[in-house]
């Protein structure tokens, strides 16, 4: 298998966070996130939660952005969770615990809500807290090789609440519980089977399959696409907090759009539309 090469020959947009730990590409309206940390697995370091963050926050702001994909660089790992060989100094007391968070979080808040699609491009070993990012993103497509874990029992750490939820969301309590509290890592069938990742490719073929998603997303309709996500949203929320005529008055914008004329159009005349987003 040959390391993804983000943007073969494009002319992209790049940045760089934590010492080129966290790379931002973006062409053709794709964002890719990468975490470049290979030699560690890509775990996470204090710096890496906290570029990452950053990163986040550059790309929502980007106009010409539609859709987000995160991959970690090399052939061993997604991410393999939280830098363990930072504990001791970023977690053994509670005040390094909240400066820790107080550096690290952003990215809890961010990710989910962040403006446009997500994806996730998973190779190898996503755990821990790589599997809880991965979890954070709308869409997770995975190679055959990769394997999923959440090893918090092994390390006597609590997963958080929201990474729970988000968890139970998708696989159910009962594959919820199995995962935490035995720490077993799940092989991408089990994982696709359980609904833990959306569909498994071959890993010559992954990251293609994950650009050709990006990029037939970037193409749709943007209003139609953020009126999908903000109904999914909504349909996640607690029912008291649900704000369903958010949803009603989107779909009635897509009804009035230049868009819709445009789809309608494209369709008599057998070729591509060619959205604006108004
Ligand atoms: N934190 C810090 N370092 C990590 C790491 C992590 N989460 N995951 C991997 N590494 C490091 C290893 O310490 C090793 O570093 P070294 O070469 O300096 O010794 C390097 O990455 C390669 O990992 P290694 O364990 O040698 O590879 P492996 O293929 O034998 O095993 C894993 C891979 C992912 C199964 C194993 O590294 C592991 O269990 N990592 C911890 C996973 C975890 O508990 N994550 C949750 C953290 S909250």
């Amino acid at each position: 298998m040959t390391e993804v090469n983000v943007w073969p020959g494009a002319d992209a947009y790049r940045q760089s966070y934590a010492d080129g730990c966290i790379q931002l590409e973006v062409a053709d309206g794709v964002g890719v996130i990468r975490f470049n940390r290979p030699e560690k697995h890509n775990a996470m370091s204090v710096e890496m939660w906290e570029g990452f963050g950053y990163a986040l926050k550059h790309a929502a702001g980007l106009s010409f952005l539609r859709v987000l994909v995160l991959v970690g660089a090399g052939e061993k790992a997604f991410v393999s969770g939280a830098d363990i060989s930072q504990f001791e100094r970023s977690r053994s007391t509670p005040e390094q615990r909240a400066a820790t968070a107080a550096r690290t979080s952003a990215w809890r808040e961010l990710l989910p809500a962040f403006p446009h699609p997500t994806i996730a491009c998973i190779r190898g070993y996503c755990l821990g807290g790589g599997l809880a990012l991965a979890m954070s993103v709308h869409i997770r497509l995975a190679a055959e090789s990769s394997q999923f874990g959440i090893p918090a029992a092994r390390l006597s750490i609590g997963y958080p609440f929201n990474s729970v939820r988000t968890l139970v969301s998708l696989v159910g309590p009962s594959w919820a519980r199995m995962l935490l509290y035995s720490g077993m890592r799940i092989g991408s069938e089990e994982a696709e089977r359980i609904g833990l990742i959306n569909r498994r490719h071959a890993e010559a073929t992954l990251w293609q399959e994950t650009l050709n998603l990006a990029r037939s997303i970037a193409d749709n309709a943007p209003l139609s696409v953020a009126t999908a996500r903000l109904a999914v949203d909504n349909v996640l929320r607690d029912p008291d907090d649900r704000d369903i005529d958010s949803v009603a008055q989107m779909v009635e914008r897509c009804a009035n759009s230049e868009d819709f004329q445009e789809g309608r159009r494209a369709f008599m005349e057998k070729r591509a539309p060619s959205f604006t987003g108004r």
